[in-house]
């Protein structure tokens, strides 16, 4: 895979007024939001309903990318069709989440590096086949007393650098992911300067692994208060905040960096990627890869009739994808 492909997919994750549904919950995950609804967390409801969320009409028309989780990367449509063949032919492109998940980091309590190296090179052999064509690490950052520690953020950057030159020599455009949580009662001043600390460090560490930034995309998480802090920043301030450290960290080869939402409200989540994008141009597209902030809405409506809702819970996930969608041009208009 030369890197004119790896760069080709990378733009086209980030085209023009789309963005990514991230579905990749792995099973202990998709299991607090099934309790959440009362949904039984067997693999034939999984598989239902990652169906309903992948056959969602016109889904292509906001979404350029999804990302799965190994097994779902497995399953096949009720009518027996593959779900990355689906995606293929909704205009979709198919990812896949290949981390294992935070682990404590010996000797800092508190603290989580995330692991999934060992055997890496054969499994990201075998997603390409199955025709995943992006992959993602997630690595948590948490914000306390002492935290993060220097170890912790170097332990994740180096992983992270890692896993991204192991899917580039696989020919898949990595999706790295620094998420620093949105937990505790720190202010947006902190989060700052946490979020500055760890983008510097994970650019530097994709460096020195020689990461192709062309053939990169960044999943990053918004500047915003910690959840318990008295005073909550508003939209305009959250957009400045996250683009002025984004603008003094990340490289403007890089073809675009999409947001996760980390347990903003879906309107937070839409609001904050619109007020960046108003303030554009940008060196980068801005857009989304939001999980929660793209399918809470439809997976209540679902949970009430998982085989009569199927519809219902479908034009929920376009207009959430919709609104997005005009979010990443700056042109959502609140209330429609
Ligand atoms: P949220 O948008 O729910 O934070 O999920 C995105 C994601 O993929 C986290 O790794």
């Amino acid at each position: 895979m030369s890197i004119d492909q790896l760069a080709e997919t990378a733009q086209a994750m980030v085209a023009a007024g789309k963005g990514i549904i991230a579905i990749d919950e792995s099973t202990n995950t998709i299991k607090k939001r099934f309790d959440s609804v009362g949904v039984e967390n067997t693999e034939e409801n999984r598989r239902a309903y990652r169906q309903m969320l992948l056959t969602t009409p016109n889904l292509g028309e906001h979404i350029s990318g999804a990302i799965l989780y190994d097994e779902t990367l497995r399953q096949k449509t009720a009518d027996g069709v593959p779900f990355a063949l689906v995606m293929a032919k909704a205009g979709i492109i198919p990812g896949i989440k290949v981390d294992k998940g935070p682990v404590a980091l010996a000797g800092f309590p508190g603290e989580v590096v995330t692991e999934g190296l060992d055997g890496l090179r054969d499994r990201l052999k075998e997603y390409a086949q199955l025709g995943a064509r992006f992959a993602k690490w997630r690595a948590v950052i948490t914000i306390g007393e002492d935290m993060p520690s220097g170890t912790c953020i170097e332990a994740n950057s180096h992983a992270l650098a890692r896993y991204a030159a192991l899917c580039q020599e696989a020919g898949i455009v990595p999706m790295v992911e620094p998420e620093v949580l949105m937990d505790g009662s720190h202010d947006i001043d902190v989060c700052y300067e946490v979020t500055e600390v760890v983008l510097r460090s994970l650019f530097g560490a994709l460096y020195e692994h020689n990461v192709m930034l062309e053939g990169t995309i960044l999943k990053a998480s918004m500047v915003v208060s910690g959840k318990d802090c008295p005073e909550q920043a508003g939209v305009e301030e959250v957009a400045e905040y996250t683009l002025r450290c984004l603008k003094s960290t990340v490289p403007a080869a890089l073809p675009g960096i999409v947001f996760l939402s980390g347990g903003q409200s879906d309107r937070d989540a839409t609001a904050h990627l619109d007020a960046m994008n108003r303030m554009g141009p940008h060196p980068w597209p801005l857009s989304f890869s939001y999980g929660r902030a793209m399918q809470s809405a439809a997976l209540k409506i679902w949970a009430k009739d998982i085989k009569a809702n199927v519809g219902a819970a479908q034009k929920m996930v376009h207009e959430r994808a919709r609104d997005n969608g005009l979010a990443a041009l700056g042109q959502w208009v609140s209330g429609n």
